[in-house]
């Protein structure tokens, strides 16, 4: 059997007396589109930080695809295979979209190689050109980062995700804040990527989830409510009491 993309055993991360991610053991199979959802401040984000080593756990254990990550450094965790979309300050945006692609290559490739001479000019510009085609912003190749829209800026920010070639990509509401179209074109593009990389998205939408999920995970204060297919997660009742119905009440 492969290892889970993403594993935890009795995660937990409290901020003074409140328990953000209360002893959470999951497991995430490989090879799926795994999304987890839950209302505003279940612990998502703190969730992902943990994984990310951008926050330490107070206790517990993370591994992804077999490798132990349990508050390693977060450089050591982008190298042992596990990306993020950062938000907009990862992008250059006095930068062409290909030198910001360009960077996050080299960044990559000395991170990965700092022994072996570099990829040639030609394979590094290969690279950024497979990129770029890959989240489909080769129009704007040699546009400002900051004139872009918002939804192609999320594209880059994809581009330079996949730059350090993860194993697993954590998206954090990626298409928060974009009109239907860029959600349409983003949600196509995150389902193009999850066939070659093992991803997990934390997203709000339920539209978007359902539609991109093979597997939902439903967080709740800090725990984990409930877990299966989008089919088993809406016909929940115990989720529709405590997270679709507030929702709803939200809007
Ligand atoms: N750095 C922090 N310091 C104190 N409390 C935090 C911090 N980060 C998150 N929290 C709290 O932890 C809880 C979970 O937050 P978060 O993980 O951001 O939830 P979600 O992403 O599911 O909306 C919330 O109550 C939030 O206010
Ligand atoms: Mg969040």
């Amino acid at each position: 059997m492969t290892a889970a993309a993403l594993e935890t055993r009795n995660l937990t991360r409290r901020f003074g007396g409140l328990t953000a991610v209360d002893d959470v053991s999951m497991t995430l199979a490989s090879g799926r589109l795994n999304a987890i959802i839950g209302p505003n401040g279940a612990g998502k984000t703190t969730f992902f930080n943990l994984v990310t080593g951008e926050l330490r756990a107070d206790a517990g254990s993370v591994t992804a695809h077999g490798v132990a990550l349990t508050n390693l450094p977060p450089h050591r965790i982008v190298r042992a295979g596990v990306s993020r979309t950062l938000q907009i300050k990862s992008v250059f945006g006095g930068l062409t979209v290909a030198d910001n692609v360009r960077a996050a290559v080299m960044a990559h490739e000395g991170v990965m190689s700092p022994f072996r001479s570099i990829l040639s000019y030609g394979a590094i510009s290969r690279r950024v050109a497979d990129l770029i085609a890959e989240v489909g912003l080769e129009r704007y190749a040699d546009t400002k980062a900051q004139t872009l829209s918002y939804g192609d800026v999320a594209l880059l920010e994809l581009a330079l995700a996949l730059a350090n070639e993860p194993k697993l990509l954590l998206l954090d509401e990626p298409v928060c804040g974009m009109g239907p179209q860029e959600t349409e074109r983003a949600v196509a593009k995150i389902k193009d990527v999850a066939r070659r990389t093992d991803v997990v998205i934390i997203e709000h939408d339920m539209e978007v989830v359902f539609s991109i999920a093979d597997h939902i995970l439903v967080m709740a204060q800090g725990a984990i409510l409930a877990e299966g297919t989008p089919a088993e997660i809406s016909a929940n009742a115990k989720v529709q009491e405590t997270y679709l119905g507030a929702a709803e009440d939200e809007d």
